[in-house]
């Protein structure tokens, strides 16, 4: 919904969303796109109208998520604490929102290790209220190092990121050569 109303699922752009999780109850609901109404009261109600069909008779306590949206999804079931994930595509935007929670602090080094590997140069890491990426040293440093593959090496500067957005494409650059406000971003 977020990123069909900033416009960014034109049909000429190949717009994808990988929704992933261990459990498969929460992926099979994901793969039908129906939710009982009072999941989504927290959605602003002029996007639950524009991108949620509303169920009648006896799926009246329900909605289903509108086909376009759902056309944007490819469900997979992945388990973050397994060593390899099945994932060979970079993101733009990766939301790893209150998962880091169910590991203990090694397996939260490991997995924000692997999640930063993923995004795109420019990429982000969303994470949840309460986590944080305090110790991501070795992650931050191989994401920067990714971006200097082909030139010469030099210690990337990087201004320690906030909590809970980490900007990757601010990780390859000197201080320099940072735009303002780079690493600076909230989201919305
Ligand atoms: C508290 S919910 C957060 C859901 C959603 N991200 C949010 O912010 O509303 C945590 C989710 O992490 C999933 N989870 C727990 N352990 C996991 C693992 N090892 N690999 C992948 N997902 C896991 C749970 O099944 C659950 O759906």
């Amino acid at each position: 919904m977020v990123l069909a109303d900033a416009g960014l699922t034109p049909p000429t752009w190949d717009t994808r969303i990988l929704a992933s999780d261990i459990d498969t109850d929460c992926l099979a609901q994901t793969e039908n796109g129906v939710y009982p109404i009072d999941r989504v009261t927290p959605v602003p109600a002029d996007l639950l109208k524009r991108y949620f069909l509303r169920g009648t008779g006896r799926h009246g306590a329900e909605v289903r998520m509108r086909p376009e949206l759902r056309a944007l999804l490819t469900v997979r079931r992945i388990n973050l604490a397994e060593a390899t994930w099945p994932i060979r595509a970079r993101f733009h935007v990766i939301f790893c929102r209150n998962a880091l929670i169910y590991f203990d602090r090694a397996m939260q080094k490991a997995v924000l290790e692997r999640l930063v590997s993923f995004p795109e140069p420019g990429g982000l890491l969303f994470l949840g209220h309460a986590e944080s990426v305090f110790g991501l040293g070795a992650g931050r440093r191989r994401a920067a190092q990714r971006r200097e593959r082909g030139r010469p090496h030099r210690r990337a500067a990087v201004r320690p990121p906030r909590p809970q957005l980490l900007q990757l494409g601010a990780l390859g650059r000197s201080r320099q050569q940072r735009a303002p406000g780079d690493g600076d971003r909230r989201p919305a």
